[in-house]
């Protein structure tokens, strides 16, 4: 239960005054310092590089525990939903705060069933990105170009339940297509009979010269990936839909800002950067030992993909069920396994005796199985960022949902402690000699492709 406690306080002294800050304490006893009148009652503002101690919101959505490894959505155990839900019930239960009724679930079934259909016009945009584009930047484009192609409902929460569902659908649609478009093939449209996973797989696989098998090991593993991805709360692509959604723009605007944050390698990007590292190590023989040196060492940028995490200091649970998934998965699809799990299980092994990554909680998150699981699908590598934002949205719509109407809504707008020069006079362009100012001379400036010649 969300509390705010005169026990419990916290008091700033400073040049001899006592400032009292209230303690806010959430659900399972987690507090945080309301500094809200802080800049007012002080002068001061905080400083948090990377947000890592800073609440930006109260939310009833996601609760996680970094440090003994609990994720629950709405207060159900995310172990328990990639267990027993389906990935359309987790949705609802994101958006809507409950599980749903069966009535609710089958009205839920026929809208996204009702939406599916992308307009036609979409297909034109989707042919004119260059040859080789990357999905997801052309994903961030067209969700937010959805708006221009349906008209705007007048009632407010109409519009916000439509706009809802309608994206809920088309973005799993539009993401197949984009992936046949970028292939030159037959766009393959949504079967009304099919689950939302299945009907997924059948869009981006079904071909008019193969047909394609839906087996239920693979739907169940999609499945399961999605839940996994459904929310993590603050992550940096949720911040970035609150932040843009803060601005009151549209569902659509926000979840392209979204998209386009989870698109980093140090985020969502992290499922194909960590198959691109995998085949790097084959490639190289197999010598996992020189990747795990080059991450221990500081003068050397690489990290090891799929390792790490800004909140959890334990296994990331999601990763544990991922793994599970991973092995069922295979052996299943009797492929003769995968040589990339292989080296990601020593990789594993190998980290897990190392002082490095133990003394630091580096532990595998969850993609550093998720991409094992999406190649063995079928899914292209440069595809699996697009996977995970079909399965946050959810947690973003969600999100945006809380944030809008939220009664301590504010326009997101943080302060900054200013480091640059001090107050100087304008000096006309002849008289500034040969440094830019970016302070490298203009040969330099050139090279790294910033700064203007003089010579302009
Ligand atoms: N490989 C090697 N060293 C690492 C790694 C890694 N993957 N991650 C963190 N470290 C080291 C880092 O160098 C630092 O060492 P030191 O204390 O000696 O300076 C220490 O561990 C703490 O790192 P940090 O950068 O302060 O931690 P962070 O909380 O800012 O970073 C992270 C979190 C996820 C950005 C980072 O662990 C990372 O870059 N991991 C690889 C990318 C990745 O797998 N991302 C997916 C995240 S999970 C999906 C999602 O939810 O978005």
């Amino acid at each position: 239960m969300l509390a705010s406690s005169k026990d419990h306080s916290v008091v700033i002294t400073f040049n001899g005054n006592k400032f009292e800050m209230p303690v806010v304490i959430g659900t399972n006893g987690e507090m945080a310092i309301d500094i809200s009148r802080l800049r007012d009652q002080t002068g001061f503002i905080t400083i948090d590089p990377g947000y890592a101690n800073t609440g930006s919101c109260k939310s009833a959505i996601t609760y996680m525990d970094g440090e003994k490894g609990i994720l629950l959505y709405r207060g159900i155990p995310v172990e328990q939903l990639a267990e027993h839900s389906t990935f359309k019930e987790t949705a609802f239960l994101l958006i809507n705060g409950r599980l749903p009724t069966e009535n609710e679930l089958n009205r839920l079934s026929e809208l996204l069933n009702e939406y599916s259909i992308v307009h036609e016009d979409m297909k034109l945009f989707y042919q004119n990105f260059p040859r080789g584009s990357h999905p997801m930047g052309i994903l961030s484009a067209m969700v937010n170009a959805v708006k221009f192609f349906y008209p705007e409902l007048h009632d407010i929460q109409e519009e916000n339940n439509v706009t809802v569902t309608r994206l809920l659908s088309k973005l799993r649609t539009m993401a197949a297509m984009s992936y046949k478009i970028s292939r030159g093939h037959k766009v393959i449209y949504p079967r009304p009979d099919l689950s939302y996973c299945a009907n997924f797989l059948n869009m981006m696989f079904e071909s008019p010269v193969e047909p394609y098998e839906i087996r239920p090991e693979v739907v169940d593993a999609l499945r399961v990936f999605w839940i996994l991805h459904a929310d993590h709360e603050q992550n940096c692509s949720t911040s970035a839909v609150r932040l843009v959604g803060s601005a009151r723009v549209n569902l659509y605007a926000a979840i392209s800002s979204g998209i386009a944050a989870l698109w980093g390698p140090l985020h969502g990007g992290a499922n194909q950067a960590v198959i691109e590292m995998l085949k790097n190590i084959r490639n190289s023989g197999g010598n996992y030992q020189h990747f795990l040196n080059r991450a221990k060492d500081k003068n050397d940028p690489f990290r090891l993909m799929g390792f790490g995490h800004r909140v959890y200091k334990t296994y990331d649970p999601r990763a544990k069920i991922m793994k599970k998934v991973c092995h069922k998965l295979l052996d299943s699809l009797s492929v003769g396994g995968d040589p990339l799990l292989e080296i990601a299980q020593e990789l594993e092994a190998a980290t897990l005796k190392d002082d490095y990554f133990v003394s630091r909680h580096l532990y595998p998150n969850i993609d550093f199985y998720s991409g094992i699981v999406l190649r063995a699908i079928g899914i292209p590598t440069n595809m699996f960022t697009v996977m995970f934002a079909i399965g946050r949205l959810p947690g973003w719509i969600a999100q945006w949902l809380e944030s809008i109407n939220d009664p301590d809504f504010k326009l997101n707008r943080p302060r900054q402690i200013y480091i640059g020069p001090e107050r100087h006079d304008y000096v006309p362009v002849r008289e500034r000699g040969q440094q830019n100012s970016f302070g490298r001379t203009e040969k330099e400036a050139f090279k790294v492709g910033v700064g203007f010649s003089t010579n302009d």
